[in-house]
């Protein structure tokens, strides 16, 4: 256990990055130096947040010596190296989701943490949600008796974010709203189905919308086609271990109620839960289902607050303080990357994709 005080740096100074570096402050930790390819980027979050240093190369803020712990919140095609070159000079990461394009990716990553001897972890923040932190308890106490299948969906309905930027280029963001979205998703349902196993994939994948130049709420970037070649709907059928299902669902654009939607449902023996969130909100978003005296009934519990961001990085931050970060090598990162890769495939080659296949492509 270590008491020196940590020092922290972000690197992207984007949405993603800006709440690491609040978490960070919030937390009492030191934010000394922030890194973004647009000076305008960084300036404006530095004098905003009284960040003392600013790198248009990253390089330069890892050749620090007296950094701890770094975020890495940039255009997910970033992740990889510059998680990697921060591993390497020493530094425990937390890198947002997804933790890379590809599983290959996620792998070099992993595989750098161990080499390395550091933490790395991801920011998949939405099981911070109070609703999920419950359900997760109740299922844990044995609640829902067995689960035996799940659906867990984060729908658009005019959604594309930055239609022609990097968020739709295969090459830069790895896909569409299922690498985006899908992920976070995946990542509930397997948080509260107690990571079991997946064995396979069955996925189709559609883009009928933003190719067309469709399916934004405006914020296009400015001046370029569409250029998008990522899916913009796409469906899977997962097989767990145990005979579990799960069917995931990730929309930027289609014909459905104007609203961002997600959430999860699980179907167990003795029980169901449904989290429904509806634009971002965190009231009244559980529901159990089972029966009591042999009527159906419907409970909604009262749940703590929804922690985001804040929670990941404290988690992150107590782990690097604890001086025991064996078990945070980004794993839970790697196996999203690996289903991710079997549902991309899956939905390509419009076949059943064995998970045991993209492991031994590795
Ligand atoms: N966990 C969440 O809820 C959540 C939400 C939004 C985004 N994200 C993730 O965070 C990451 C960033 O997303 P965003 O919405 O903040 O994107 P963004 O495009 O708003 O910000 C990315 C920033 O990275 C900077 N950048 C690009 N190249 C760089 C380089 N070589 N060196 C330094 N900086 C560079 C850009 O200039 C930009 O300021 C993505 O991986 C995304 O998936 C996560």
């Amino acid at each position: 256990m270590t008491s020196k005080p940590m020092r922290a740096a972000v690197i992207g100074a984007g949405w993603a990055g800006e709440q690491h570096l609040l978490s960070y402050k919030q937390l009492g930790l030191e934010v000394v130096a922030v890194s973004d390819a647009t000076s305008a980027a960084s300036e404006r979050i530095a004098a905003k947040h009284s960040v003392a240093d600013q790198y248009a190369d990253y390089r330069e803020l890892l050749a620090r010596d007296d950094i701890d712990v770094i975020s890495v919140a940039t255009p997910n095609y970033l992740h990889a190296p510059m998680t990697i070159a921060a591993l390497d000079s020493g530094k425990h990461v937390m890198c947002e989701k997804p933790l890379a394009r590809t599983a290959a990716e996620a792998k070099m990553m992993v595989d750098a943490a161990e080499r390395n001897n550091r933490a790395l972890m991801v920011a998949f923040n939405h099981r911070q949600r109070g609703d999920v932190r419950l359900l997760r308890r109740h299922i844990e106490e044995g609640g829902l008796g067995t689960v035996y299948h799940a659906k867990s969906y984060w729908l658009r309905r005019d959604g594309i974010p930055g239609l022609g930027g990097w968020f739709t280029s295969k090459e830069q963001a790895g896909g569409g709203p299922f690498i985006d979205l899908g992920v976070h998703m995946l990542d509930m349902a397997m948080h509260l189905l107690g990571e079991l196993r997946v064995i396979s994939a069955s996925a189709a994948a559609y883009a009928e919308f933003g190719a067309r130049g469709r399916g934004s709420r405006g914020d296009a970037v400015a001046g370029s086609k569409s250029g998008m070649d990522v899916e913009d709907f796409a469906t899977a059928f997962l097989r767990l271990e145990g005979g579990v299902t799960l069917n995931l669902d990730a929309s930027w654009a289609m014909f459905r109620e104007v609203n961002d939607l997600f959430g999860v449902r699980l179907y167990g023996t003795e029980g169901g839960a449904a989290i429904n969130v509806v634009n971002y909100t965190s009231d009244d978003t559980l529901t159990i289902y089972r029966d009591v005296a042999g009527a159906p009934a419907e409970i909604h519990p009262k749940c703590p607050p929804s922690l985001g961001h804040l929670g990941v990085v404290s988690r992150f931050v107590d782990v690097v303080k604890s001086g025991d970060w064996a078990d945070h090598r980004g794993r839970d990162g790697f196996d999203r990357s690996v289903v991710l890769d079997a549902c991309y495939r899956s939905a390509e080659e419009g076949r059943e994709v064995q998970i045991a296949e993209i492991l031994s492509s590795l």
